[in-house]
């Protein structure tokens, strides 16, 4: 038996986010309900879930509705107050600190935009982030569809382009590009500029300002030029969803074809949410 869609859903831009109510994801899903929401997502990149009141139990169940769960290294021993049941693989992203220390990564003000670990030779398919406190203003995270910036950029720049390589580097140690080679955690990848997304079959800018270096194959000036050509196409307001948060909203994004940023918050106001991840399953193509 066909199970009937367990939630209703909203376009939040004519290209990219899908706003979902009508469910409670503190409830188990069947496996038509969760081909649902897949489906969904694949059609809107990212979706946000307003409202949920989730334990960190339900986050790891929902995030595995998504893939497989995107496993985290650190010490056993690493509990932020508050978290004595901080469960593997749930991250805090936050700037609260405890004894001058953050309990969390990417912790202060803007983020440029990029793709979560693209850096890595099999990137993160997708990140899931939850809401648990939210400064009054600021702190937004904006996302860009790649399809649809793919699709409408300037075929001459399209075409000096199509088929080859970028070179990306880790930069989380920076929210601003440029001002981390050579740190300790340093890693590089290569891979399409142009990425085919394996389960939608569409293609997506895959390049991102944060952590791309270079296209490979032309010399550093045209690459130069070329990346700065569509950055700044990419990341025009119509290809955009900005999200203003919420306590209790989730959201799940899609790395394969969108790019997403923060915007400046007050650093005397705390942030805190949970993310986990869905593993890549292929090198991308
Ligand atoms: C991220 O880039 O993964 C974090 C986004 C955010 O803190 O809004």
């Amino acid at each position: 038996m066909i199970s009937s869609p367990v939630f209703e859903i909203e376009p939040l831009t004519p290209n990219i986010g899908g706003r979902i109510t009508g469910i409670d994801l503190r409830k188990d899903l069947d496996a038509e309900q969760v081909a649902q929401l897949r489906r969904a997502w694949l059609e809107h990149i990212i979706l946000v879930f307003p409202g949920q009141e989730l334990s960190q139990e339900d986050l790891l169940r929902v995030t595995g509705y998504f893939g497989t769960l995107g496993k985290l290294s650190r010490p056993a021993e690493f509990r932020p107050t508050g978290y004595a049941r901080l469960l593997p693989d749930i991250m805090l992203i936050s700037n609260i600190r405890e004894n001058g220390q953050t309990i969390g990564a990417l912790p202060d003000g803007e983020m440029m935009f990029h793709h979560d670990m693209i850096h890595a030779e099999k990137p993160h398919n997708g990140t899931l982030l939850y809401s648990v406190e939210v400064p009054t203003h600021g702190g937004n995270t904006l996302f860009a569809s790649g399809y649809a910036a793919y699709e409408t950029l300037d075929p001459d720049v399209r075409d000096r382009v199509e088929g080859r390589l970028a070179r990306h580097h880790y930069n989380y140690g920076s929210t601003q590009r440029g001002d981390s080679r050579g740190v300790a955690a340093f890693a590089e990848s290569t891979h399409p500029a142009f990425r085919t997304h394996d389960e939608t079959g569409r293609k997506a800018i895959y390049i991102n300002r944060l952590m791309t270096i270079g296209i490979e194959g032309v010399g550093q000036a045209e690459s130069d030029a070329l990346l700065e050509r569509i950055w700044d196409h990419a990341e025009k307001p119509e290809f955009i969803y900005e999200h203003v948060w919420s306590v209790g909203d989730l959201l799940i994004w899609d790395n394969r074809c969108s790019t997403h940023a923060r915007t400046d918050f007050p650093s005397d106001q705390r942030r805190l949410m949970l993310r986990t991840t869905v593993e890549g399953t292929r090198k991308p193509e």
